[in-house]
């Protein structure tokens, strides 16, 4: 399998990026299909840099038939990760024909041209929002679906469900859903991390904006759930131990296990007031936060059950929250102004 390309879609995105790294690094040929809406060229540049081997980059649509039947036409593939979705919770409620059409009709797109091709082992970027409010946590991938309080959670149940059905109709393919928790860090390097556009929704994003004082202070959405001390509790998991799950996951699609879901997790909830702790000892600055009403959608403890994927992909995360936070500090050091800067220093230098 590893003389195939895999076609990595979103590859140049803050997920992908990371994954297409360890990919390289553990000797699979990838192919990048990018149409580069939330994401920097720079990044590839450095991940070719890192891996010492050559990422083979393809601008295009996935909600173009075009652009997918011509990189499809050009490669052999044996197996696609799917990262490519927009992913802004608040802007998929403002503009959610774009979220169904770019998310949806997209992945729609890409399976069907992979069933042309006779491509049929993917990999699909699915989140922890399919279960909106988990009844028991920390929530394991039997856990009723739903309801998804926002379009863009419901584009990622609409896929999944999608793909479920795809399964049923034909054995040959092969598919793991990963259902993601809390994305955070950086690669250890400082070289590639996340880049978010304008004001950040995710929390660790925001804090860091705050400690670079382009922000005045985090907002803490609610401190009356009911949890520990009252703030939202998540399973935050470092990007690089999502990029190992990605490995875990394309080599199990080697065994054509038909359709299956793996919660990446590391199964330890942190609350907002512990990761503002985390950031403060990370950093050694104080972070000044308010505490204001609570966000609309949001749940009050999300945390995984990963001992399915430990089991069937024996994968599991290695890093810690202190470690997510350093690697985090690093990249924002070494990149203020993300891919739009140049690299400040080398990592030894922090
Ligand atoms: P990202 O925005 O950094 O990466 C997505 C990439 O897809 C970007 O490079 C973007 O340019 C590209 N893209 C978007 N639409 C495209 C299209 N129509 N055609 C081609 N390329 C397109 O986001 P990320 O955080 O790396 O997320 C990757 C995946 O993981 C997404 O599917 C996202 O929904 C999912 N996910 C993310 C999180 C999170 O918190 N970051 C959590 C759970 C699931
Ligand atoms: C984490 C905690 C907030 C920001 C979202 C998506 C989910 C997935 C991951 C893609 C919560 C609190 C946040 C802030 C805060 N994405 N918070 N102040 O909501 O768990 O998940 O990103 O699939 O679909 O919904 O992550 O980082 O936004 O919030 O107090 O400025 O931090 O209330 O408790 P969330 P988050």
């Amino acid at each position: 399998m590893r003389q195939k390309y895999v076609l990595v879609t979103g590859g140049a995105g803050y997920i992908g990026s990371h994954t297409v790294l360890e990919l390289l690094q553990t000797g699979y040929k990838i192919v990048v299909m990018d149409n580069l809406s939330n994401s920097n060229l720079e990044a590839l540049r450095r991940v070719e840099i890192l891996a010492g081997r050559p990422v083979h980059f393809f601008k295009g649509d996935i909600t173009s038939t075009a652009d997918l039947e011509r990189v499809f036409s050009q490669y052999a593939f044996w197996a696609v990760i799917h990262f490519a979705a927009i992913k802004a919770v608040g802007e998929s409620a403002q503009i959610p024909l774009d979220y169904y059409h770019n998310n949806v009709t997209g992945s729609l797109n890409l399976m069907r041209v992979m069933n042309q091709f006779k491509v049929k082992n993917l990999v699909f970027s699915s989140s922890a929002t399919v279960y909106g409010e988990p009844e028991i946590v920390p929530v394991n991938e039997t856990a009723r679906l739903g309801p998804v309080t926002n379009p863009y959670g419901r584009t990622k149940l609409f896929v999944e469900e999608m793909v479920r059905d795809l399964c049923k109709s034909d054995p040959e393919w092969n598919v793991c859903l990963l259902r993601f928790f809390n994305p955070v860090g950086a690669h250890v390097s400082g070289m590639i991390g996340e880049h978010p556009q304008g004001i950040p929704n995710n929390l660790l994003p925001y804090v860091i904006q705050v400690l670079q004082g382009r922000l005045p202070h985090v907002c803490i959405y609610g401190d009356d759930y009911d949890t520990p001390d009252g703030t939202g509790v998540r399973d935050y998991i470092h990007v690089s131990d999502l990029a190992t799950g990605h490995v875990a996951a394309l080599r199990k699609l080697e065994k054509r296990p038909g359709c299956v879901a793996y919660n990446l997790g590391t199964g330890t909830g942190y609350s907002v007031k512990q990761i503002v702790n985390a950031m403060e000892k990370a950093t050694k600055k104080k972070i000044p936060y308010k505490v204001v009403d609570r966000r609309p959608g949001d749940v009050a403890t999300c945390t995984a059950d990963a001992s399915l994927a430990n089991r069937e992909l024996g994968w599991s995360p290695i890093r810690s929250m202190d470690e997510m936070c350093q690697d985090m500090w690093r990249w924002t050091h070494l990149n203020p102004q993300g891919y739009d800067g140049p690299l400040k220093a080398t990592a030894a230098a922090v």
